[in-house]
């Protein structure tokens, strides 16, 4: 299989660099992006880099859109001519639905629409998957099984899109502000930058882990570090008197009121 990836930026050079160590001996690699020298280290690892997205698009059999949501209507438009019923037309992008990929490409090839997250690109991913009607059971089985390894992988009617955008797609955004205010608190309290992040972050990813690992409800595990009279106790008290989880809520409920007007726009 030739994999083909139209836009590599942050988020195709990592899907198109996390696939290279992943896919099936034998998969092929092809790219296009704007500016050639974003390509340089995925050309020496063996992706050939092609002078057009229309090129692209006729050598791949899995082709891979991951340029921003406001282009993706002028590329496809633009490629829309070489797409065959054999190939599949995998888009990433934010708010663009199936229907508009399909009106924008001519309808020609199955479609799949992927909403990937940020640690994507370290290869812990959390991607949603919808397929079009033509998109064969098997084809879909194929896709999923390329993405389980750079991450967990779902799949979803596309009107839960919206819903997880909101909570996953934006979720690194709501943990990362989570770390940093503990990172800050952690300086407050006399640690350099540099030990707090650290400490922090295997907080963070040891807490990820015990949660998987234990298979209690989170609230259990909150209340199992808050002894009688203790410390935690008193600043888990705070979260709950300034509304900590109203206000991760309301985030995602607002996220999710965005999402859902962008599909609109699309
Ligand atoms: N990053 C995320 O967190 C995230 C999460 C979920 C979904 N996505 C989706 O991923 C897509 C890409 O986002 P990104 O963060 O990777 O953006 P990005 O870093 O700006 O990458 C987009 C790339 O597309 C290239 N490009 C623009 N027009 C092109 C064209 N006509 N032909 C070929 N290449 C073209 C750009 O070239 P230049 O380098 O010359 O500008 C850039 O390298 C978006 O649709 C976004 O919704 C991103």
């Amino acid at each position: 299989m030739m994999i083909g990836c139209i836009g590599c930026g942050n988020m195709g050079g990592a899907l198109l660099e996390g696939l290279l160590h992943s896919a099936p001996q034998g998969s092929r690699f092809c790219a296009y992006t704007r500016t050639p020298s974003r390509l340089a280290h995925l050309e020496a690892q063996g992706v050939l880099r092609l002078k057009s997205a229309r090129e692209v698009a006729e050598q791949a059999d899995l082709l891979l859109l991951c340029v921003k949501p406001a282009q993706v209507s002028a590329v496809l438009k633009d490629i829309a001519g070489v797409l065959t019923a054999e190939k599949v037309l995998l888009s990433v992008a934010a708010g663009v639905s199936l229907a508009s990929l399909a009106r924008d490409s001519g309808a020609v090839c199955p479609l799949v629409r992927c909403m990937p997250d940020t640690p994507a690109l370290v290869g812990k991913g959390v991607f949603a998957f919808a397929f079009s009607e033509n998109l064969s059971r098997e084809q879909a089985e194929e896709i999923l099984t390329l993405f389980r390894a750079l991450g967990l992988c779902f799949e979803l009617a596309e009107s839960q899109f919206a819903a997880f955008s909101a909570l996953i797609g934006a979720g690194p955004a709501y943990i990362f502000a989570m770390m940093q205010a503990l990172v800050q608190a952690g300086v407050t309290l006399g640690f350099s930058h540099d030990s707090s992040r650290k400490m922090v972050q295997a907080l963070v990813e040891g807490c990820a882990v015990m949660a998987e690992k234990t298979p209690v409800h989170l609230a259990r595990l909150k209340d199992n570090v808050c002894s009688p009279h203790g410390l935690t106790i008193e600043g888990v008290n705070v979260l709950d008197r300034r509304g900590f989880s109203g206000i991760v809520l309301d985030a995602v409920l607002a996220a999710n009121a965005r999402g859902l007007a962008m599909e609109k726009e699309s």
